[in-house]
């Protein structure tokens, strides 16, 4: 029998090449260079599957070519599938599956990550010492909060929101209150507290980190409004989408004292970010890196390898999104 053609968009952790190269007939993407459009389209006809990734941005038009279509599964590495168009793959049969669990961990400590460097100011304390401009130790400047005892706001309660909340609940004695569309069931964190409202959320918190897919409904979901709740003191933490915020908003709450400070780990057009972000010492940025660790990149790959596995032996994949 012929082993299917596996077309793979980026480079991937080594392990999961090997993997794949003994399954599969794949050609690889060793120079990592992301594909164009022309290229990505290119591949759909001619590879049965295609292994993708954020970036790899697959709209109506290049799943919609008819006959000269034979990819037939999208093997997303990743679990954020807004990149895809969704409803076009499900109604011309196209598989997507992504790679949710594997990161939970990941995402949640970097999560956790941008609340301590934005609390603690470790930018700003970082670029003054690199500058020069630290004469010495003292006792008043550059005071950050504490965390023991403030509100961790965590929108979306699912598993990576979950993960932050215990963090954040038992590793550093924050009380947690959360909002989630849905009725969640979440595992106990004593005293957490479901929200009535974002707009609950948004206000009583002191540091208010996302967990929402990036999707339409989502799109400039914490918008000047939103931010208009939250406390002068409060930080705001994105390891989600970057369009789930409306940038220019949270550049000018951080600009007049809105809000204190913020963490981002996404960017409503990676990887441009804004000048006017970059400019503010009272925002840690970082590059996409949620998922970053070599472990939870090699455990992604497994799953995106799983599901194309089932997927060709008539099984239904493991993580199938339509
Ligand atoms: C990373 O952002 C992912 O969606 O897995």
């Amino acid at each position: 029998m012929t082993r299917p053609k596996i077309i793979v968009t980026r480079k991937l952790p080594e392990p999961v090449e090997t993997r794949l190269k003994s399954l599969f007939t794949v050609a690889f993407n060793p120079s990592d260079e992301p594909f164009s459009r022309e290229k990505l389209t290119k591949a759909m006809a001619m590879a049965d599957g295609l292994l993708c990734t954020l970036g790899d941005n697959i709209d109506e038009a290049m799943l919609s070519i008819g006959a000269a279509r034979k990819t037939k599964i999208l093997a997303n590495f990743g679990v954020g599938v807004n990149h895809i168009d969704l409803d076009t793959a499900e109604d011309i049969g196209v598989v997507v599956t992504n790679t949710p669990g594997v990161l939970d961990d990941a995402t949640a400590d970097l999560a956790m990550a941008l609340i301590l460097a934005s609390t603690r100011r470790m930018y700003m304390h970082e670029s003054r010492l690199r500058r020069g401009d630290w004469t010495g130790f003292d006792l008043t400047s550059g005071l950050g909060c504490s965390l023991r005892g403030k509100t961790l706001g965590v929108v979306g309660m699912g598993r990576i929101g979950t993960a932050l909340a215990q963090r954040a609940h038992f590793g550093f004695g924050m009380n947690v209150v959360y909002f989630n569309r849905s009725k969640v069931l979440v595992p106990s964190i004593p005293n957490a507290r479901a929200a009535r409202s974002l707009d609950e959320v948004m206000a009583d918190a002191d540091v208010v980190s996302l967990h929402i897919p990036g999707s339409v409904t989502n799109r400039y979901l914490i918008d000047a409004d939103k931010l208009s709740l939250m406390k002068s003191t409060a930080h705001l933490v994105n390891t989600a989408r970057g369009d789930v915020i409306d940038e220019v908003a949270l550049i000018e709450a951080l600009q007049y004292g809105g809000i204190a400070g913020a963490g981002l780990d996404v960017f409503e057009h990676e990887p441009q970010v804004p000048a006017a972000l970059l400019a503010l010492d009272n925002v840690t940025l970082l590059p996409h890196i949620g998922s970053a660790t070599l472990e939870t990149r090699i455990a992604m790959g497994m799953c995106a390898v799983d599901n194309l596995v089932a997927f060709f032996a008539d099984q239904p994949p493991p993580h199938q999104v339509v």
